[in-house]
């Protein structure tokens, strides 16, 4: 082979290399835990706790790898920011039980999802408003009564637990 020759097969191997880089990889149906975590924006340890959680969901291959579905990561995000407002995981996995099941959530689905958190949402901002109109009176107080200061006991939560001292256990 001459040198001319031996420089065209490698222009033209290099020339096929880029051209291999360059095309547009197959959208792969499922994530790695390390994708759903770069693309998600959320810790594999965060992740694994949601799995345990029975948030999200996983199969697993033949070397015992997770593998996510592609809309893992909008549950995700939903996960996010459902805490972010100050839903517990509870009203969380309550909520994504209304899903539906072997299909992939339409806008829709999602939509009533997050009408239904509705109600919860205005009850925790109308308790939020009184106590941003305590809030100064109670700075003033300082008593802090069970009774009837809604700093330290909103909505009487510590009566409807039973009779007796409850901050001491
Ligand atoms: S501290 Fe007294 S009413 Fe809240």
């Amino acid at each position: 082979m001459s040198s001319e020759s031996a420089e065209t097969t490698s222009a033209e191997t290099t020339s096929a290399e880029t051209a291999d880089a360059t095309a547009p990889r197959p959208i792969a149906k499922e994530l790695t835990m390390g994708e759903l975590s770069s693309r998600s924006g959320v810790a594999p340890s965060a992740l694994r706790f949601y799995e345990r959680e029975g948030l999200i969901r996983s199969s697993r291959t033949s070397g015992n790898q997770r593998r996510y579905r592609r809309d893992t990561l909008r549950r995700v995000a939903v996960i996010r920011t459902a805490q972010n407002v100050g839903l517990s995981l509870n009203a969380i996995r309550e909520a994504f039980a209304t899903l539906p099941e072997g299909r992939t959530p339409t806008r829709e689905d999602w939509a009533r999802l997050a009408s239904s958190w509705q109600p919860e949402l205005e009850t925790r901002i109308n308790r939020l408003v009184v106590l941003q109109q305590r809030l100064t009176e109670c700075i003033g107080c300082g008593c802090l009564s069970l009774t009837h200061c809604l700093l330290s006991n909103p909505n009487d939560v510590l009566g409807r637990q039973g009779p007796g001292a409850r901050r001491l256990f």
